[in-house]
């Protein structure tokens, strides 16, 4: 499957290539959609896109950082030459920054921004305007319950991580406003979630985070994709600039 059928659905999913991005793509490959998938490039986005190929379906990698606006622009460009549409945009590429103020430099904020919120900026920037020409569309945004607890004492990421997240979900809400009704926008924040980014915490105190999750259970990366599946498919639809935490009951307050 390959062009622009007039009922082909088309996705970009961002950080892709493994973990929760990973499990979006497979869910939205199962309901029907074409899925661009970008991550920086490497043997795992490579191996990603060859199986799922071998599975049959219609992938298309973009290999880079989501930082680069140009870069962006540039792939948001050829999904839309090879497609002739964005349907879902879902703006998941994250990265973790376990320093705290008195540790971290300069150089390592400006990342932390640059990946996790200035990188949902480029692709929401990128792909808005053929959203709006085509009369409709849905952004997703990862955030994270950090945005809202200011993260613990044992969270992987500190504080600039959970000002990024944060950062989401005030974009998540303008944008809502900004580009309705034609395209929804809305933000998922997980809670503990078993992927490589937080294996080695989870490794160390597994049965200790299990413990304070209502459900009783640490997330997989499915359990983000099936939300991230609803957002995009529902229909009809009349959530938009809504943040719905998954992460099994943790921080109910
Ligand atoms: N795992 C959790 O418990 C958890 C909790 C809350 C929020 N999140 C968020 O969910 C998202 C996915 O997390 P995950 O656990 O699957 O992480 P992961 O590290 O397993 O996967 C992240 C992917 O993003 C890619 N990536 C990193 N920097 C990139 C860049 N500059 N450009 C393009 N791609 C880039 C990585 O290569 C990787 O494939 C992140 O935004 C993360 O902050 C995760």
């Amino acid at each position: 499957m390959s062009g622009s059928g007039s009922d082909l659905k088309v996705a970009v999913v961002t950080g892709a290539a493994r973990g929760i991005g990973l499990a979006c793509v497979r869910r939205l490959l199962k309901s029907g959609f074409a899925v661009a998938m970008a991550d920086l490039g490497s043997p795992t986005l490579d191996q990603s896109v060859s199986l799922l190929r071998t599975e049959g379906y219609e992938v298309m990698p973009l290999a880079g950082d989501v930082g680069d606006f140009g870069l962006v622009q540039q792939q948001a460009a050829s999904v839309l030459e090879r497609y002739g549409r964005i349907d879902v945009m879902v703006n998941n590429a994250g990265i973790s920054q376990a320093k705290g103020l008195l540790d971290i430099t300069e150089g390592e904020w400006d990342r932390i921004l640059t990946v996790n919120l200035k990188g949902v900026f480029n692709w929401c920037k990128a792909v808005a305007p053929a959203m709006l020409g085509q009369g409709g569309g849905r952004i997703i945004n990862m955030s994270s319950i950090s945005a809202v607890t200011g993260g613990s004492a044992e969270a992987v990421s500190k504080f600039s991580y959970c000002a990024a997240k944060a950062g989401v979900l005030g974009l998540t809400r303008g944008l809502a406003k900004e580009l309705a009704p034609t395209i929804m926008v809305n933000a998922i924040c997980p809670g503990a979630i078993r992927t490589d980014l937080t294996e080695q915490l989870m490794l160390a105190r597994y049965e200790q985070i299990r413990q304070t999750i209502p459900l009783k259970r640490i997330g997989t990366p499915d359990d983000i994709a099936v939300v991230v599946e609803f957002l995009a498919t529902m229909d009809p639809c009349f959530i938009t600039g809504e943040v719905l935490d998954v992460d099994g009951g943790q921080w109910v307050n």
